[in-house]
């Protein structure tokens, strides 16, 4: 078995979020007629390894565990998908998935070795769209900065899915450096990539003057702090999303690394209502 070590002790409450909503959505829409689609499209695995420390005092020895990831998770729920699509871009992760589809082999799982960006953009694009025969959720669970915003605009034209996605805001922080004239060309592009603007400029950073010896000198820095970038994410978020929850701070103690976003893409109030009310709900808990 490959073994998949991500994240640390704070994955497990992103994974029990997304496990408790996954469970409260296939039981709440199960008799309205829809056909559920489940979409994990950072699928990993579908476990995650992890070594528990030893304790000498107990006489227990380091230990490696495996814990269900989202994939797995997303199968042992009570009342399961109609269907489920996995899209992973490592090979050797996509047989641990193939393990997985053989052995869930009464449920449709299709598998996609490839990158998330491209499948979304390609399903979407299809003409089948009806949100009043599908409905689903799509778990984007990247490590970095991975999404493109074009993949998000093209699931909100779905109107059809809610999305758990996790940012990476401590990856924007890393990205945009604090002195403007120090960042390179590659790094403005990632940004432009993951928000689909050059927005995040004007919003992160502002011309100051320093003082010097002969003359004064104006300098572009990063004046923003992490939250007030969150809060400008979850603005850009609210610009295309018909509903987008506050983000879950992971870790929730500690240097913030991700921000966990609930957003719902179908227009309807009822389905909004709905979808808003249970993952609050679920976030509150944690
Ligand atoms: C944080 S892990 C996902 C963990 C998984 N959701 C779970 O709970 O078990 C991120 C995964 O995304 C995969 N990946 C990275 N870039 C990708 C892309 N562009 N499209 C699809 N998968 C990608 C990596 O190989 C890795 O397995």
């Amino acid at each position: 078995m490959e073994d998949h070590y991500f994240g640390g002790a704070w994955t497990e409450i992103k994974l029990d979020i997304l496990r408790k909503y996954l469970d409260f959505y296939t039981k709440a829409l199960s008799k309205q007629g829809f056909e559920l689609l489940y979409i994990d499209a950072f699928a990993g695995t579908g476990s995650r390894t992890e070594i528990i420390p030893s304790a000498p005092i107990l006489n227990q020895e380091k230990e490696k565990v495996s814990l269900d990831g989202s994939a797995r998770i997303a199968l042992n729920i009570e009342k399961q998908f109609d269907r489920y699509l996995f899209i992973e871009t490592n090979s050797k992760r996509i047989k641990e998935l193939e393990k997985i589809r053989a052995e869930f082999r009464n449920t449709y799982i299709r598998i996609e070795n490839a990158d998330a960006n491209n499948v979304i953009a390609d399903l979407a694009s299809k003409s089948i769209w009806d949100c009043n025969k599908f409905r689903g959720v799509i778990f984007i669970d990247p490590y970095g900065m991975e999404v493109s915003w074009e993949t998000l605009k093209a699931i909100k034209t779905t109107e059809s899915f809610d999305i758990w996605y996790l940012f990476p805001i401590s990856g924007v922080c890393r990205q945009a450096a604090r002195d403007y004239s120090k960042m390179e060309e590659y790094k403005k592009k990632a940004l432009d990539k993951l928000f689909g603007t050059r927005d995040w400029e004007k919003a992160f950073y502002q011309k100051v003057s320093q003082q010097g010896l002969w003359e004064d000198k104006e300098n572009t820095v990063r004046t923003v702090t992490i939250k007030q970038m969150e809060e400008w994410v979850s603005n850009r978020l609210k610009s295309i999303f018909s509903f987008v929850s506050k983000p879950v701070v992971l870790p929730p103690k500690g240097a913030q690394l991700y921000s966990l976003y609930f957003c719902v893409t179908n227009s309807s109030p009822k389905a909004i209502g709905l979808a808003q009310k249970a993952a609050n709900f679920i976030i509150k808990g944690h």
